[in-house]
Order: structure tokens, then sequence, then C-alpha cells
């Protein structure tokens, strides 16, 4: 009866999401019959894969009457959930009544469609509860022939550890056991298996589980995508007349959300992902590739079941007595390419397990066939012996007491399934009565209802609010409270009252509560479809009064709406963030990618606020969002990203984390923060060490933000002296740096004002030098807030790798730098003169704190002139240069300088000395001639100077201007807000108005100076005044 199984594989692909709907998003998946293609977004290039099942349910459906998703036409190509029933759930049930092992696995990202595969939503039934129902249908067919005993059981994996779902009493810390037995294999210890005779009855028994599931997830503050759901079918079918019978288990299991933490983010954080988090899903992931190895003919030494606890449980349906299915579940969207085709490979492998299933006799059944045996066999040797006279014998009465024995076992076995479905009634009844009293209170009261982020725990809770007054909070022993666990749900939290058809909330003391994205302090009237959320994260919608119901479509209200409108609260709005769109009214995509992140990292932040505070970790982490224009050296404003502040409330000191770091981190402090609720705080709960603490990390050099210097200046050899305003990410001013560009002399003797060039392609071909200068900072507010704190400018030059970075300066708002640095290009090429003209040089402040190190240049790799230059074009600079260790090569530069600085002195007084000397001779120098030849090259200079100083003025002005515009009182401004930012506002505007008005008289008195110098020296201006 045993045969080679393979692993049979299907894939399915969902509609497009909200998300990615509005993110406009392209379908990158497409189906043949039996072969999936999957396009490179990028690179449009395709890959085919083959798997026994395909199953197009992106489009071509409608949503009927029953609420059910059919094919748009009768025999369209949309994959409804009964014809993935008729393949896979038929396959399984087939399988299962033949006496084999079965499992169903959905594997897929979060989001993808394993649940609604699974468990589905609403009328869309999925595979689980159709294949109940049908079960019962065959048990009542062939009931005449067969008896059949079902016992159902449901569990969730979450972080290692087993949760019994089905459990009716409270939970056990650190989840149930699993053990390993010869017969039986590994099995989990103490689960509740409930008899079942119904469809409606499993049915119910998965609401009940997926209630379970969602308190525990909200009491444990865990995220059910990283959960692993299993649910176990036991089945018997007794074949009395053929005494026969056939066992076989049936797995259906629901994956946790496969993503990856691929993000650089988190492969650079101290902490890494590791510990159990997914554990099983990777060990799942390590088990098939080792089977798909071992089915290529590759030599396989071990196969890793025993690492986590979901292989143990699945070791027959990977590689053993089991027929197993995958169902790889799909996103179609661009956006989701890198983790559906990880999917896809995934799959691929699995295809390729070989399984051995038999036939399962059970031993139980062996066993009664084994007592019946030996009973009938006491039985003729009892008879002999009373007819041999020796009914009395001992050996007769050690007979007669194993008879009773067997016979009491044999009883056993048999009443056990009545008993057991006696109680699964009893449960039943006590259910049903629950039920209907949850129906009869849907129809009288106001009630809240959970909204989760994963959907399939959507609308699973619902507190009525009764007439009267009711506390709702953490208590549970008042009669008048309405009891909630959860993250920041203090022991009272609010107040309810239902009283004249009108229900309000008010919140206690300190506690958070947020009505429609608004956090109240005061009696709120709450209204039908108003969204609540208590404490960091709870969040209900409030159902008001039956009659205030119509048929409204509840469903909208989702997570991301909840998060949304708080969002919006705060001032982040899908429009305003998107505003840069393409005019076309399309938001930008990677903006709106930003605005996701934005909401989905919101609540986490809120999160890891609530457990910084329970744990006493005395951090806090905000939201931010990056401008990444200001790393960008063209100046490119589009790019943004989010990042998290975390500040520590005692000493001040800053951290800023990735938001990958951060989601990694987050996974961590749960983990800390459920290990400390399981243990009780203060009663042997040590905290970890610090290396070890998701909330710490050793201080690192903080980017502040940046400063644009445009290089222009240096492509017409104008020395340019400038102060730059260094930005934050979010566009505050950090500080006010003052700076120059200088161009100079190989030996770093500034260049005059005759070296100024009209046309910059007369430096092609040439050597070029100058330096930067870094003079002064100026109110930084880094310092501001805290004073033992520091500072450090670092910069990148051209295509040179690394960074240079300044000494680092202390404890001073408006620090002196007193940097300079020389660079030189040997050759100038087209494309430095282009980098000049239209790049800045991006300087970044970098505020440094007690304990953390300084930013170091890496001086190996730096190419240096013999005047100890830094040479920016490498290639070029053939044998004239050579590497110096960087500190030698300044005090040489230095020295090279002095020295040269000498000499010029000494010539410019030889010179001096000859004129004296021709002067004292009599014989004076024509003057005129010996200044004509620079006369018009000095006059354009000075032009191209006037203007370039013009234009930097502008530059300023013009960022200004923009602070202007970009000036907006707070939304909550009061009377005196208001005032003083119209003061302020009007301080800036006259700032603005004079700046200008200077600047235009700065031109035109250059312009004139020019103009009169050029007179002067073509003698018509001493003509005129003379
Ligand atoms: N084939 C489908 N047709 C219509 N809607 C679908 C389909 N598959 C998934 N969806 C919708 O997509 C959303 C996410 O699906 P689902 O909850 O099944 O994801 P999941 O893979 O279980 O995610 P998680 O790992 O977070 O549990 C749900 O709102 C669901 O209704
Ligand atoms: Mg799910």
């Amino acid at each position: 009866m045993s045969g080679k199984d393979r692993v049979k594989v299907a894939v399915r692909v969902r509609p497009f999401s909200k998300r990615e709907e509005d993110a406009g998003s392209r379908c990158v998946v497409s189906m043949g019959p039996n072969t999936t293609t999957i396009m490179d977004p990028r690179s449009q290039q395709v890959r085919t894969f083959t798997f026994d099942y395909s199953y197009w349910s992106h489009s071509g459906f409608l949503r009927n009457k029953e609420g059910l998703f059919v094919p748009e036409e009768p025999g369209g190509r949309y994959a409804d959930q009964s014809s993935v029933f008729q393949d896979l759930g038929q396959a399984i049930l087939e399988n299962a009544l033949q006496g084999y092992n079965a499992t169903l696995l959905a594997y897929g990202q979060t989001g993808s469609g394993k649940s609604y595969s699974m468990v589905g939503y609403g009328p869309n039934k999925g595979l689980v509860p159709t294949l109940c129902e049908r079960l019962f249908q065959a048990v009542k067919v062939n009931q005449d022939t067969c008896q059949f005993q079902v016992f159902f059981s449901m569990l969730e994996i979450y972080n290692e550890q087993v949760i019994d779902l089905l459990a009716l009493g409270p939970r056990s810390g650190g989840g149930l056991k699993v053990r390993e037995d010869q017969q039986r294999g590994f099995y989990v210890e103490g689960l509740r298996r409930v008899a079942c005779k119904s469809g409606a009855q499993v049915e119910r028994m998965m609401e009940q589980g997926t209630r379970t599931r969602t308190t525990a997830a909200t009491h444990l503050n865990a995220s059910s995508s990283r959960s692993h759901m299993l649910i176990t079918l036991q089945l018997k079918q007794i074949f009395s007349k053929e005494s026969i019978t056939k066992e076989s288990t049936i797995n259906l299991v629901d994956l946790a959300g496969s993503e990856r933490q691929r993000t650089s983010g988190s492969e650079a954080d101290r902490l890494k992902e590791g510990t159990a988090i997914n554990l099983s899903l990777t060990t799942l992931g390590n088990v098939i590739s080792s089977l798909a190895d071992a089915a290529l003919g590759k030599r396989v030494v071990h196969i890793p079941y025993r690492d986590s606890v979901i292989t143990k449980l699945l070791q027959p349906a990977l590689g053993g007595n089991s027929r197993t299915i995958m169902v790889a579940t799909l996103s179609p969207a661009d956006m989701c390419y890198e983790e559906s085709l990880s999917t896809l490979r995934y799959a691929e492998r699995a295809k390729r397990i070989q399984n051995r299933a038999v036939v399962n006799e059970s031993p139980t059944e062996h066993l009664l066939k084994e007592l019946k045996a030996e009973n009938a066999k006491l039985l003729t040797r009892l008879s002999r012996l009373a007819d041999e006279g020796r009914q009395a014998s001992s050996e007769s009465k050690e007979l007669r007491r194993l008879l009773t024995h067997n016979e009491l076992q044999i009883c056993a076995i048999q009443t056990l399934w009545e008993q057991h479905l006696q109680e699964a009634l009893k449960d039943w009844e006590l259910q049903y009565a629950t039920m209907t009293q949850e129906r009869r209170m849907i129809q009288t009261f106001p009630y809240i209802l959970n909204v989760n982020e994963d959907p399939q725990l959507s609308g699973v809770v619902k507190l009525f609010i009764q007439e009267g007054e009711w506390n709702i909070g953490l208590s549970d022993s008042s009669p008048q409270t309405i009891a909630i666990k959860g993250l920041g749900i203090q022991e009272k939290h609010a107040a309810f009252t239902n009283l004249d058809r009108q229900v309000t909330i008010t919140p206690v003391s300190q506690a958070k509560v947020t009505v429609n994205g608004s956090l109240i302090s005061s009696r709120t009237e709450l209204h039908h479809l108003d969204r609540l959320i208590l404490g960091s994260n709870s969040t209900y919608l409030f159902i008001g009064f039956p009659l205030e119901r119509n048929a409204e479509d509840w469903s909208r209200y989702d997570y991301d709406y909840f998060q949304s409108e708080l969002a919006a609260a705060e001032g982040i709005h899908i429009h305003s963030l998107c505003s840069s769109s393409d005019g076309r009214g399309q938001p930008d995509p990677s903006l709106l990618a930003v605005f996701y992140d934005y909401i989905k990292l919101m609540p986490m932040v809120a999160e890891a606020n609530q457990m910084s505070q329970e744990l006493r970790k005395g951090v806090q982490f905000k939201l931010e969002i990056k401008n990444l224009a200001m790393s960008d050296s063209m100046g490119h404003d589009l790019e943004k990203e989010i990042a998290i502040r975390v500040t520590s409330e005692e000493t001040k000191q800053v951290w800023v984390w990735s938001k990958a770091k951060f989601v990694n981190r987050k996974f961590l402090m749960e983990e800390l923060y459920q290990q400390q609720v399981a243990e009780g705080a203060g009663s042997g709960w040590a905290p970890p060490p610090r290396d070890r603490d998701p909330f710490w990390d050793p201080l690192e050099p903080l980017h502040l933000g940046s400063a644009h210097l445009w290089l222009q200046s240096l492509a017409f050899r104008i020395r340019l002296e400038e102060q730059v305003e260094v930005l934050g990410p979010e566009g505050s001013e950090e500080a006010i740096l003052q700076t120059q560009l200088v161009p100079c002399s190989p030996a770093g003797l500034p260049l005059g004002e005759d070296a100024i060039l009209i046309d910059p392609t007369e430096l092609l071909d040439k050597r070029q030098d100058f330096q930067l200068v870094l003079e002064r900072c100026c109110g930084l507010r880094w310092l501001k807030e805290a004073r033992d704190r520091g500072v450090q400018i670092g910069f990148r030059m051209y295509t040179l790798p690394q960074a240079f970075y300044a000494p680092s300066v202390w404890h001073n708002m408006n620090p002196v730098l007193d940097h300079r640095v020389q660079f030189t290009v040997m050759k100038t090429s087209q494309d430095f003169l282009n980098y000049l003209q239209t790049n800045a040089l991006v300087l970044d402040l970098w505020g440094l704190q007690a304990g953390c190190a300084d930013l170091t240049s890496s001086p190996e790799s730096v190419m240096l002139t013999q005047e100890g230059s830094i040479v920016i074009d490498g290639a070029g600079a053939g044998d004239r240069v050579m590497p110096l260790p960087l500190d030698l090569s300044v005090s040489y530069q230095a020295l090279q300088q002095e020295l040269e600085r000498m000499k010029i002195i000494i010539v410019s007084l030889r010179k001096e000395n000859n004129v004296l000397r021709e002067q004292l001779k009599g014989t004076k120098p024509s003057r005129r001639s010996e200044r004509r030849g620079s006369l018009r090259p000095s006059c354009d200079a000075e032009f191209a100077r006037a203007l370039k100083v013009f234009y930097h003025s502008m530059t300023t002005i013009r960022g200004q201007l923009q602070k202007l515009r970009c000036n907006k009182p707070k939304d909550d401004a009061d009377h005196a807000d208001l005032t003083f930012f119209v003061e302020e506002q009007g301080r800036l505007l006259r700032d603005f108005g004079e700046q200008l008005e200077q600047s235009v008289t700065v031109l035109k008195q250059d312009v004139a100076a020019i103009v009169r110098k050029k007179r002067e020296k073509s003698g018509i201006w001493s003509t005129s005044t003379s």
C-alpha cells in the first residue's frame, strides 16, 4: 500500500490590494494552464515556472449577490474559491478517506492570500471550512457502512511556543510541549482535541480559535502574521463488516508571512533578527531544500526536522507518510516582485520532495482485534478448565481476571468516542447559548468591534455597551467593567455611558484615548462608525444603535484607515506628502511607499514607546521623514525615507535607526516584553545585558544635516566666501557654516583676481589647485539641546571614494573650525569641469555625543602631491604623485606654503628694491604699457566676479524666499503663536528685502567701479574729470 508521492504544488495570484492600486502598480505575474511567469519590473527579464496547478485569481471576476467572487462570465479564467477546492480540497479529502495522511500548506508573503485560500473571508469560504463540510457530507452518505470519528484541534506557533487555540482554561506560560513517541512521532502534549459531528461545529470552533488568536495577539502584543496556524483533523473510519479501521491525519497549515528582513538596515544591525522569531519558517525552508536536494540525488546527511516546532509537527508531511499539497500565494504587484520570485523559487524546491504515503491501520484497532482474539482464547481455555472440573483453580481465577480486564479495555475503547462526543456536545451547547446571546445583544446594544492589522482577525471581538455607566480597562473584577487587555491599557482606562440613546466615552486621567484620529481628554460623544484607539494600539470601530445602522460596508474602516487618520492628525497626509506628483494627479509611487511605510510604522512606534515605558528603558521613539536631497550633490528634492529617532529621556543621547533596523528591534522588544509579562516584573525577571538589549545601541556619530556649497566659482577661479545653511533631514536649520573655496597655487597661495577666467574651458588639461576652508560653525542646534556634545564636518569630493572629516569641536554652539584642505586636479577634464559647474560640495554635519568616537578620514588610499595636496584625479597624476600619511602631509603642506610665501616676499622685496633704485636713478618705467596687457582680462574677470557675487547672493536670497514661502503657523496655533508668527514672518520679510536691495546695490556699485576703472585705464575718465 505504499508508493512514492511527490509533493504537489499550486500557485495562486490575488487581485491588487488597495495600496497596490493606489500606487498604480503593474501586474508582473502571468499564468498559463500550468505555468506561472514573472517579470522583473526593472530588467523586464521573465522567468517561467511549472507547477501542478496555477490559479489566476487576479482579474476577470465580479462580486455576485451573495458576496461571492466569481468569474465575470461562465468558464472565465478567474479561479474562485470553489474551483481551487475542486482540485486541492477534493484531493486532500479523497486521500484522507482512503486512509492516507494528508497535508495542505499555504506559503507566501504577508497579505498574499494564504488565509484567504485556507480559511477564507465571509461568504468566500476557504479550503478548510469547505473541506470539513464535504467531509461530513461523506460521513452522512457512508454512515451505514462505516463509523466515522473526527477530532479537531487548532494551534498556533508563535516564536516557537505552541498555543492551544481551543484551550478552555487559562493559558499556561511558555506554551505546550512538543514530545516524541516511537509510534506517534512528534505530538503536542495536552493539546485539546474536540470530537466533531458536523461542518457547522467545525466552523464554530474555527471562530473560537480565531478569537483566541486575536486576544492572545493583543495581550502579548504579538503580530499574527508572524505566527503559524495549524489545524489538525484526525479521521478514523471503522468498517465493522470488513473489520478494518482506517486512520488518517489531515494537517492544514497557514504559515507565517514569508518575507525576509532583506533591507540593508537590518543587515547592519548589531542585533541580528535571529533568535526564534522565524526559526520555524527558516527551518522549514532548510528542510524543504535538503529534501529537494535528496530528490535530485545529492547526498544529504541530515534533515533538520528537529530544529523547529513546525518541522517537527510536519515531519510526516515532508518526506514522510503523507500526501502533501502546497499552495504558494503571490501578490501580482511590481513592488512585491522580489518576494514573489522568492516564493516561486521556494515552491519550485518543494515540488521535488518525494513522500512515502501508506494507508494507515490504527494501532487501537489492532489492539481491539488482539484483545478480542485473546479473550476468545481465554474463553476456550476457561471452558476447557470447566470441562476438566477445575473451575476454582488459581489458573482459572487468573484467566477470569484477565478476561474482565480485557473486556473493560474493549468497553473503554468503544465508549471513549461516545464520551468525547458527549463532552463536545456540552461544549457546543454552551457555545450555542453564547452565540445566541451575542446575536441578541448585537440587535439591542451599541458595541465596539476590534480592527486588526491582519484582516483575518478583524471583527472578531465585540464589546457591548449596555445601558448605564461602564468602565473599560484591565480590571475585570468589578461588575460594571468591560475587561480588555493590550499595550498601554490602564487598570481603569475610560468610562462609557449609554444614556438616552447616546453613547459617550471619557478617558480616565492619563489614559490614551483617540477618537477619529484625535486624542481626547474629556467626555466625547460617539457616533456610529467612529474610530476608537485605546492605549497604544487597541483599535475598535464603534457600531451605533441598531436603528443607526444601514447596509454600509464596514470593511472600508480597516487598519490602514485608522492609521491614515492618525497620520493626518499629525499633519502627514497622503496628498501633502505626495504633492510633488507628476502633475497628472498620479502620486509618485515611491512617495506613496513612504506614506504607507509611515502608517505601517506609526502603531509600531507607539507600541515601542509603551514597551519602553513599561520596561523602564527611558528611551523615546519618534518617526521622521528624511529628505534624501540632503545628501544629493545635485540638490534633487524627491527621494524621501523614513527614519526613527531614538532619544534617551535622561541623557538626551540620540540615535537614528533605519526602518529595517527598527522593525527588527521591535520584534526583539516584543520578545523581551512577552518574557517580562510571562515571568512577571520584579519577580526574578532579569533584563538582558546591555549588548543584547534591543533598546540600546552604542553611540555613533549622528547625521544632523547637510549644507550645499556650490562649486561653480572654482570653474572661473573665483574665490568664494559663503555662509551656508545646514539643513536637517526635516528641513530645520541646524547651523550656519562659514566656508571658503579658494583657488590657489600648487603651494597653496591664493590666486589673485587676475587669475579669474571668463571661459572655464581654459582650465582644460591644466593643473588646478584649490582649498576648502571650513572657518566656523554658528548657531548649532545640536548644542542648544545639550552642551556635552560636539560636531564634525564631513564631505566627499568628486569621485574620490573616501569621506574627509574636519577635526571634532566640542561644547560650543559657535565653534571655530579653522580647517583647510587643499585639493589638486592634475589635468582638468571636461567631466571635472561639468562637475564644478553643476554640483555642490555636500557638507555633512555630524553630531557627536560623550562616549562616541570621532569620525576619521581613511588616509591610506589618498594620493597626495609633493606639496601635500590631495589629488582628485589620481589617474592623471603620473609619477608626480606620492602617497603620504595624511597628518604628515598636512604639516609638509604647511611648510611648503610658508616657503612659497617667503619666496614671494623675497621676490617682491627685490622688485621694490629695483624700483626704488630706478627711481633713485630718475628713470621712470612706463606703467601704462605695463598694465595694458592685463587690462581686458582684469576687467572681464571683475565683471565675472561681480556677477558671481550677485549670483551667490541671489542663491541665498532665493533660499530665504523659499523659507518664507514654506513658513506656516502650527495647526494648533493660538493667538499668541499667531502674533509671534506674524512678527517673525515680518522680520524675515524685512531681512529679505534688505538683502535683495543690498545685493542689487552691490552689483550696481561693482559695475560702476568696473566701468570707472576701465575708463580710467583708457584715459577717458581722467580727461572727463580733470
Ligand atoms: N484570491 C483573492 N481574491 C480576493 N481577495 C483576496 C484574495 N487573496 C487575498 N485577498 C485579500 O487580500 C488580503 C490579504 O489576504 P490574506 O489575509 O489571506 O493574506 P495572508 O497571506 O494570510 O497574510 P498574513 O501573512 O498577514 O496572514 C485580504 O483582505 C484578502 O481578502
Ligand atoms: Mg493570514
